[in-house]
């Protein structure tokens, strides 16, 4: 008999899946609505220009299409993702960025590269689910930062921060950008402090963007790395991640990763091992697609469209508000809660899953001491007749 009895890593001995990924067997229950996952709305896909632009890439460049590529990116796509960086007001050259599959890739790329076993990250506090689980699975020591509605609390990081080494945390990562689960946007004043911090403590800040351009309220605000020219020390300390996935469509898998030179070819060295290039042809597409102007097009609708489902959320919850208390976002996908009177949100999660509605219990989103009543919803793929439908039967979770 072959013995079965295998010798994990030690990351794998007992490990723990995604939080929100286990809450998928749910999601084929019949009638059930969804304000769970960060998915974008399947109607907003622009299926006619991708379409168009899968065809044409196939018929004109086969050879670009179905080869091997570069690891750091098919150029023609690399090309439009500077031009669109440009446009977000933060210009780079062709030779800053590369290609990754999906953001996701870029951060367990840079993990690979700048981080060891024990070293300590600094992560918001609640933040992306993913990064943790990237984090942990690497053997690294998760520290967490408070925020409020706004975001990063930039006056409690510089205490917290003050009381340990200098370059005893290496990184902080964050999505200063209508976060997720938050939906929170850092205003200008302490996107500037963070920097400052960064310089003063000698750590690199990774800037997860992948909701950015999908602002319905509220004024722009300079990205992390458009700022970091202008404070002291800060430049070449920000990383900047973002990501085609909910501006056209994740099943394309198209990220990108903007950092340092060091840095960005010991990445294209780690993605050598993990992929060899990103899906060609998806780039390919990606690349006709930016080109011809469709995603400028898009955006426009597609921020309105989001912020129409997000009015009629916050309406709907409105009158939940005996129970609970939410944050409106100025954008991106996210409502986050936290209900009132110590309610659990994992209890009200099973009461809202025989009533057929879910979202994500906040706990999820905590590097350490889970706020148990706290909740995110995402109100991006149900259309608004879901939406009403949606709270009426959360309305019944809370017994209401
Ligand atoms: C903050 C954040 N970063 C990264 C990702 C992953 O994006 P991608 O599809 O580009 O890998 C997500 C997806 O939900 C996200 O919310």
């Amino acid at each position: 008999m072959t013995d079965l009895t295998y010798r994990f890593a030690p990351a794998f001995q007992a490990p723990t899946g995604s939080a929100i990924r286990e809450l998928f067997k749910y999601l084929s229950l019949p009638g059930m609505i969804s304000f769970a996952g960060g998915y974008p709305a399947t109607s907003f896909f622009d299926q006619p220009n991708l379409a168009a632009a899968a065809e044409r890439a196939l018929r004109d460049s086969p050879v670009d299409c179905l080869q091997y590529a570069a690891t750091d990116g098919l150029p023609a796509l690399r090309e439009q993702l500077a031009a669109l960086m440009a446009r977000r007001g933060a210009p780079v050259a062709v030779d800053d960025l590369m290609v990754t599959t999906g953001s996701q890739q870029g951060l367990d790329l840079l993990i690979k590269v700048l981080l060891s076993p024990g070293e300590h990250v600094l992560v918001e506090r609640p933040t992306y689910p993913a990064a943790l689980q990237a984090f942990r699975l690497a053997g690294l020591a998760v520290d967490s930062a408070a925020t409020d509605a706004q975001g990063l609390d930039t006056e409690r990081l510089a205490e917290q921060l003050s009381t340990q080494p200098r370059g005893s945390i290496r990184l902080l990562y964050c999505v200063p950008t209508f976060a997720n689960p938050t939906g929170a946007c850092l205003p200008l004043d302490r996107r500037l402090a963070l920097l400052t911090l960064a310089a003063e403590h000698d750590f690199l800040i990774i800037e997860d963007d992948p909701y950015g351009a999908l602002r319905f309220a509220g004024d722009e605000v300079p990205s992390l790395l458009a700022l970091s020219a202008q404070v002291d020390g800060a430049a070449g300390r920000v990383i900047h991640l973002s990501s085609l996935s909910k501006v056209v469509a994740p099943g394309l898998r198209i990220g990108w990763l903007i950092a340092p030179a060091a840095i960005r070819q010991r990445c294209v060295i780690a993605k050598q091992t993990v992929d060899l290039c990103t899906a060609p042809w998806a780039q390919q597409i990606a690349a006709l697609y930016l080109a011809d102007g469709a995603l400028e097009r898009a955006l426009p609708g597609l921020a309105q469209g989001y912020g129409e489902k997000c009015a009629r959320m916050l309406a709907g919850l409105e009158g939940l508000k005996e129970v609970l208390e939410v944050s409106p976002p100025q954008g991106g996908m996210f409502i986050w809660g936290r209900c009132r009177g110590g309610v659990d949100a994992t209890q009200l999660l099973q009461r809202a899953i025989e009533q057929r509605v879910m979202f994500v219990p906040g706990g999820a989103f905590f590097a350490d001491n889970p706020d148990a009543s706290s909740l995110r919803f995402s109100f991006a793929a149900p259309s608004h007749v879901q939406i009403d439908e949606g709270v009426a039967r959360l309305r019944r979770s809370f017994e209401l």
